[in-house]
């Protein structure tokens, strides 16, 4: 097979440097995400997701090991991104009764007497699907209403979904970033509340909330982990679109590990590389246009301007990378080494199994590979955000072949 180096890549050149000022992270420290994990525990539907260990696939790509936390179990939703939407309603409310969220359960917000002091509220959103299904899935839960847009060219089948819950939703003529400010007019024509997975200027406090309830997810990984005897990951990878999952990970590694935390990579779509573009000129840069890549979750072109902060001073590198590389993710994830787990990752959570596999296997990596310090000591953490929440796009590439490796 021909060999052709496709992955693009920047380091940063700064991270590593002590005497350089960087943003403040105390957001999402250990304390905050503690917070953020005891109200998810409050919920009935909570559990742990599995971490993974591939040992076989490990070996063959000649690194120590590789461990994968599946989101696909997360609350029945197919998705982590329902930590953060509800994390953020739960603190909206909390705000609202004026009663710290250490001191609020899932239960108690969804009781008789909170419906009846706080009344009917609507929650709108923009998203390309797990998003707006967490969001609705917690509003529903809440006795409350919710409104999702999508952005067009959005899966049926995540609309259809995200219905099910019982938010009103529909597919839009705009692209992502578009769809966030239609949602935004929407809220304030009708007096509904924004809960948008990323933040702006002026716009900070629910995105804030939302990134610390994403945190929920590497508290347990760090505790499974733990279980394992590994104190630490020496790599992380992590897939991004806004950056606030990214952000949130990053983050919380570098605020528990200071400079002794795992070197970690930001990864994007080729087709919507915002954090990647940015990091390359060293200041927050916005993609335009449609961003057709079959990642549709990493199909964003502005950064979340808190997280870009927490990108930019501490993560290592910023990868770019075709849509292939991700199939490749979810191929051999769902056709496993003899001995390892078969897991269902869908195109936005498999980006990172892709990218080791590829980086660790080919001939043409090896100066990325020596950079980031990838070999038979390397103990890898990525995290598989979703499952398959388009059912067909993922047999047309695990059982067809679509969007075979170059
Ligand atoms: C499955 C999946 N993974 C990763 C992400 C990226 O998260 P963020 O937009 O915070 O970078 C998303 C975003 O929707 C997603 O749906």
């Amino acid at each position: 097979m021909l060999e052709k180096s496709l992955i693009k890549y920047v380091f940063n050149d700064k991270v590593r440097n002590t005497e350089y000022k960087k943003a403040n992270i105390d957001f999402i420290s250990d304390e905050e995400i503690k917070k953020a994990k005891s109200f998810h525990e409050s919920f009935s539907e909570y559990s742990v997701t599995p971490l993974h260990k591939l040992d076989n696939l490990a070996k063959i790509l000649g690194v120590k090991n590789i461990f994968l936390k599946d989101e696909s179990y997360r609350f029945g939703l197919n998705a982590f991104k329902v930590l953060g939407g509800s994390y953020a309603i739960g603190k909206y409310l909390s705000e609202k009764l004026r009663i710290d969220i250490s001191e609020v359960s899932f239960d108690y917000l969804r009781s008789k007497e909170v419906k009846e002091k706080l009344g009917d509220i609507t929650f709108v959103t923009a998203t390309d699907g797990n998003h707006g299904r967490g969001v609705a899935w917690a509003a529903n839960q809440l006795g409350q209403k919710s409104v999702v847009y999508m952005p067009k060219g959005s899966s049926k089948i995540r609309l259809e979904n995200i219905k099910k819950e019982g938010a009103e939703a529909s597919i839009t003529e705009k692209n992502y970033d578009e769809t966030v400010r239609f949602s935004n007019e929407m809220a304030e024509k009708h007096g509904w509340v924004v809960v948008q997975d990323t933040a702006w200027e002026g716009y900070e406090d629910i995105p804030t909330w939302i990134m610390q309830g994403y945190g929920t997810l590497v508290h347990e990984a760090m505790e499974q982990l733990a279980e394992y005897g590994i104190g630490k990951p020496t790599h992380v990878f992590v897939q991004a679109g806004v950056g606030s999952f990214a952000g949130t990970v990053q983050g919380y590694l570098a605020s528990k590990f200071g400079v002794e935390r795992p070197v970690t990579v930001v990864v994007e779509p080729d087709l919507a590389p915002c954090i990647y573009e940015s990091a390359k000129l060293g200041e927050r840069y916005i993609v335009t246009g449609d961003m057709h890549t079959i990642m549709a979750g990493l199909a964003c072109g502005e950064p979340n301007t808190i997280s870009w902060e927490v990108l930019k001073d501490y993560s290592d590198a910023y990868f770019s990378c075709p849509d292939y590389v991700s199939a490749r993710g979810m191929r051999l994830l769902a056709s496993p080494l003899k001995g390892d787990p078969q897991i269902i990752s869908g195109e936005s959570g498999a980006i990172g199994a892709g990218v080791i596999s590829l980086i660790m296997e080919k001939g043409c990596y090896k100066e990325l590979r020596e950079k980031l310090g990838l070999n038979e000591n390397s103990k890898i953490l990525i995290i598989s955000t979703e499952g398959d929440t388009d059912p067909k796009k993922y047999r047309d590439i695990v059982w067809d072949g679509d969007y075979s490796s170059i």
